[in-house]
């Protein structure tokens, strides 16, 4: 076991917001996967929901009548430093982030216990690099953010398809996105505060790079492509400006294997061109309501928090990322997909890289990380073995 947090600790694993949409997706698979002598505990706010949610998983498997309920509030600094001194790995799916999540990252750092998280708030990881990440390399704690469909497809798969490329070359990687899913009301509260506080989050990330050593040597960018047809996949590609762009080049920055001067572009990849516009306008449209208070309260009143798409629309999704990379005269096609993106493979996702940093030998990393740098090959290879798919398709 990989114990970079000291000395021994009741839980391997504790899952923070377990009781939420995500959260008991992700608490069902652990019950499921979670490997014998595995040592994982359910926390949240309300100790109730907890032990309902603890019924619900004995029915299917008696081994969790016994599991361990902590309940802290997200704002409570004690309780949240009681949690992270009890584990060696907390993995939180309570958001929006950027309001709920900053006490358990600080309480994590000082602990030297490894964390976990769903976010794709920009602002708030630039703000956890900014206030935590020099804590966290003192104690040993692996600050892990973007554990689920943000961002571990794109960052692993953006790897995997470095590593099918030659050494020591300039490298460019484009990837392009496609799904057919839905959100739930958790996500889309987390969309609607990160468009209304672009500023802030543009403040953010220019602060980071103002700390951020530079790079000596090596060049890493991830800028915005353009919209353009790509006769690669035979989509139309629109610039995606999430955080995965920025996880990729954070993986870029960190491992010399994706070579001197590296590149990637992050795209959302549609068959049709009108509802590649359709998309754009959409997305302009929320983002602009997102500004208005009134609006944006109005939004979040649509979708309720703890809701999400049912089993039966989560079993009709799917998603594909499809990379193309290019170096050193060779150029590569990979791919990287699975089932219902935003659910039931962000829990496997979420869980497995828990997992993975409690029980598996890593590299010896600390700070705020991203998954292909902490736990690269050992996720790829959880993953695999939980159904996502990472092939290459074609070399030319
Ligand atoms: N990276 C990805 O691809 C991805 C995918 C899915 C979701 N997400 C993110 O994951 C987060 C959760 O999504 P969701 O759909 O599961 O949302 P949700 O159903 O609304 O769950 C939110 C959780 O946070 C808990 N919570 C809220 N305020 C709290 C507080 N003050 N103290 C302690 N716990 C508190 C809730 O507790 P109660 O149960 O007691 O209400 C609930 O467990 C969102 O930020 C979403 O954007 C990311």
């Amino acid at each position: 076991m990989n114990r970079q947090n000291g000395a021994e600790r009741p839980y391997d694993v504790v899952l923070f917001g377990a009781t939420g949409f995500v959260g008991a997706l992700t608490a069902e698979y652990l019950a499921a996967h979670a490997p014998e002598g595995c040592r994982w505990a359910l926390a949240g706010r309300n100790r109730r929901r907890l032990e309902e949610l603890r019924d619900r998983l004995a029915a299917k498997n008696p081994h969790c009548a016994d599991l361990a309920l902590l309940t802290a509030d997200a704002d409570d600094a004690d309780a949240l430093r009681a949690l992270a001194e009890s584990a060696h790995v907390v993995a939180s799916t309570v958001g929006p982030y950027v309001w709920y999540g900053e006490k358990l990252v600080a309480a994590c750092a000082e602990a030297g216990t490894d964390y976990t998280d769903l976010t794709g708030e920009a602002e708030f990881v630039d703000r956890m690099y900014l206030e935590h990440d020099g804590r966290a390399r003192e104690t040993g704690a692996r600050l892990v953010h973007a554990c689920g469909f943000d961002s571990v497809p794109h960052d692993l798969g953006a790897w995997f398809t470095v590593r099918q490329l030659p050494e020591g070359v300039p490298l460019t990687v484009d990837g392009y996105v496609r799904t057919n899913a839905v959100f739930s009301g958790g996500t889309f509260a987390s969309a609607l505060t990160a468009l209304g506080r672009g500023p802030q989050m543009v403040r953010a990330a220019k602060e980071r790079r103002m700390h951020e050593p530079r790079l000596v040597g090596r060049r890493a960018r991830a800028p915005q492509g353009s919209p353009h047809f790509s006769p690669e996949t035979g989509t139309w590609a629109l610039p995606l400006p999430t955080l995965d762009p920025r996880v990729v080049e954070r993986s870029a920055r960190a491992l010399e294997r994706y070579g001197p001067d590296f590149r990637y572009r992050h795209f959302a990849s549609v068959k049709r061109l009108p509802m590649a516009l359709g998309g754009v306008g959409a997305v302009g449209l929320l983002a602009g309501a997102a500004q208005i208070p009134a609006a944006r309260h109005w939004l979040s009143a649509r979708v309720e928090p703890g809701t999400g798409p049912g089993v039966q629309r989560r079993g009709r999704s799917w998603f594909t990322v499809r990379f193309v990379g290019e170096g050193g005269g060779r150029r590569v096609f990979t791919e990287v997909s699975g089932g219902d993106p935003g659910y039931d493979e962000t829990a496997k996702m979420l869980a497995e890289a828990a997992l993975a940093l409690a029980l598996d030998d890593l590299p010896a990393t600390s700070g705020q990380v991203t998954t292909a740098v902490a736990m690269g090959e050992a996720l790829l290879e959880r993953l695999t073995a939980a159904g996502l798919r990472f092939r290459v398709a074609a070399v030319r």
